[in-house]
């Protein structure tokens, strides 16, 4: 679907509505200069949804519009509706079975449909006004649970350390492996850490109370921004922070682009990035997960003299645990006059020299425009921060909305977050990067050719078991073989490519990781995933 196809299908509809030519509708106009009022503008928008299956908040409409701003406004939500994580409203094999299960879910006040055919995406589409899709949802929790089979939202007792006690929403209470959060380096629960934290809990009380841009700027902020700065070492260089990752992708992505503008993503980016160019209005392409040469195509296409233009990547790909080609995307956008940011959530402190992250790595740490790093990863405590020129800070400080209309970070949790800085960036932190590596390599190595890692090289390691109907099934037994790993099904990953997923840290053991890998293998035995060993090999377990 391209901008013109919706351009002719709203002039069509207003020539109509007006009963005069296409060509006596202006584009460049603002529809109330047409004489369009907004009943007319709602069923112009009606009609092109219809024409197109395209959604739009009314929120987002406004009288004073250009119809070129409207079509644009509908592409970009044609195009985010497509992207491959969030394609339900566009996908019609995906409908077409939510259709089948919901018809059969209505005729019958039992569990007809048998939960296993049931997943997680096929909740997502109802548009009706009774919200049936909530019933049939909480119906199909109920299910499993009764079934004993829930093993999500399972509580977890005690800090996340390599072992944990969890128990389940039913009550049934396991002891399990760690291997589901993103406490990488074990600092969450570091002495050193937690004391850090008391202390400024005790300085500072419970919460900062107050926006950053206006009085919730504490002390203890100042310490943070001044530390990563420090850390990172380039010159010029300022920090902002934010109360979650996510937020900071959000908040900045909409502030520094504009509508019109161009936003570049690869296809595997975090949600956060694509609700930050969905904020912003600029138009969203995409390029196929690490595709440099994809990318270049897309770069051609739209590159002209003023065009803001910004690619978006990742350093560690969240879902798939493989590197982001950032020198290489940092030369191609430099060519064609584009800006990058790079998400560096899950490889902040845990590449680079001293943990400086993935850009660091590969030499282009100072040409990076945005860098975005989480708290809720290595740093093991919560919120997030953007690394750019200070220019580029002080605007969007002020420019990022979720920032200047939300809370600053909790001081508690701040304290705790620079001591675990100082500790990554130290001796300690290198001894930890090495294990981190070593076991991660370690796991990798043992799983290899018997089941799919897809191109996993991190210490996120995924187990790509294919079919969304079977995450019930691989939750449940792997808590009941004594694991906790993370599920991931569409639309958080590829529609069929659903996947456990496991995050690998300094403070597991080698017996720890050695059980984890057996579980593994029991249950792709046992779900029929598992990969066959090539002729003449037998696999040691
Ligand atoms: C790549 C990436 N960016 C951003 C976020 C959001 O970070 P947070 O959980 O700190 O909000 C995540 C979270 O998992 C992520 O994986």
């Amino acid at each position: 679907m391209t901008h013109d196809a919706i351009t002719g299908v709203l002039v069509e509809h207003l020539a109509d509505v007006f009963a005069v030519g296409a060509d006596a509708i202006a584009l460049d106009r603002p529809m109330t200069d047409l004489g369009v009022g907004s009943l007319e503008t709602v069923e112009a928008i009606a009609a092109a949804t219809r024409a197109l299956r395209i959604r739009v908040p009314m929120a987002e409409l406004d009288a004073a519009m250009t119809l070129t701003d409207l079509a644009e406004l509908l592409l970009l939500h044609h195009e985010v509706a497509r992207a491959p994580r969030i394609a339900f409203e566009e996908d019609a094999d995906a409908q077409a079975a939510w259709a089948a299960v919901a018809d059969r879910l209505e005729a019958s006040e039992a569990s007809a449909a048998g939960y296993e055919h049931l997943t997680y995406d096929m909740f997502l589409g109802s548009a009706s006004g009774a919200h049936r899709e909530i019933d049939h949802f909480n119906r199909w929790i109920d299910d499993i649970m009764a079934d004993g089979r829930y093993a999500f939202e399972s509580t977890h007792l005690g800090a996340q350390r390599p072992v944990v006690r969890v128990e389940r929403p039913t009550g049934e209470a396991f002891e399990l492996i760690n291997l589901s959060c993103y406490n990488y380096l074990g600092y969450s629960h570091h002495p050193d850490v937690i004391a850090a934290a008391r202390q400024a809990l005790d300085t500072y009380g419970l919460g900062a109370t107050s926006s950053p841009i206006a009085s919730g700027t504490l002390g203890v902020h100042r310490q943070l921004e001044d530390a990563l700065v420090d850390f990172f070492g380039v010159p010029d260089l300022g920090a902002s922070l934010f109360s979650s990752g996510y937020a900071v992708n959000v908040g900045t992505i909409s502030a520094f682009m504009t509508p019109g503008s161009y936003i570049v993503c690869d296809r595997a980016a975090h949600m956060s990035i694509l609700e930050g160019a969905q904020l912003s209005r600029a138009h969203l392409r995409y390029f196929d997960h690490g595709d440099l040469a994809g990318l270049e195509a897309v770069l051609r296409s739209i590159a002209g003299p003023e065009q803001r233009i910004l690619v978006c990547i990742e350093g560690v790909y969240s879902a798939d645990g493989d590197y982001g080609r950032v020198a290489e995307t940092v030369a191609l956008a430099r060519q064609y006059g584009a800006r990058v940011l790079v998400d560096e959530a899950h490889s902040m402190l845990l590449d680079g020299p001293h943990g400086r992250g993935v850009a660091a790595a590969q030499g282009v740490l100072d040409q990076v425009d945005l860098l975005v790093i989480t708290f809720s990863k290595a740093f093991a405590g919560v919120g997030g921060a953007l690394i750019a020129r200070r220019p580029i800070i002080r605007y969007v400080n002020w420019y990022a909305r979720c920032r200047m209309f939300s809370c600053a970070m909790d001081p508690a949790v701040t304290g705790g977050i620079l001591k675990a800085l100082k500790l990554a960036r130290s001796a300690d932190g290198d001894a930890r990067r090495t294990r981190l590596h070593a076991n991660a390599a370690h796991v990798r190595g043992r799983l290899r050719g018997r089941v799919d890692l897809g191109e996993s090289t991190s210490w996120i390691i995924p187990v790509i078991y294919g079919s969304e109907r079977l995450s019930i099934a691989v939750s449940d037994a792997l808590q009941r073989k004594g694991l906790d790993a993370g599920i991931l099904t569409f639309p958080a990953a590829p529609r069929g490519e659903a996947r456990i997923r496991m995050f690998i840290t300094s403070e597991h053991t080698r017996a720890q990781l050695d059980r984890a890998v057996e579980i593994i293998l029991e249950t792709a035995d046992a779900l029929g995933f598992a990969r066959k060993p090539p002729a003449g090999q037998t696999p040691s377990r």
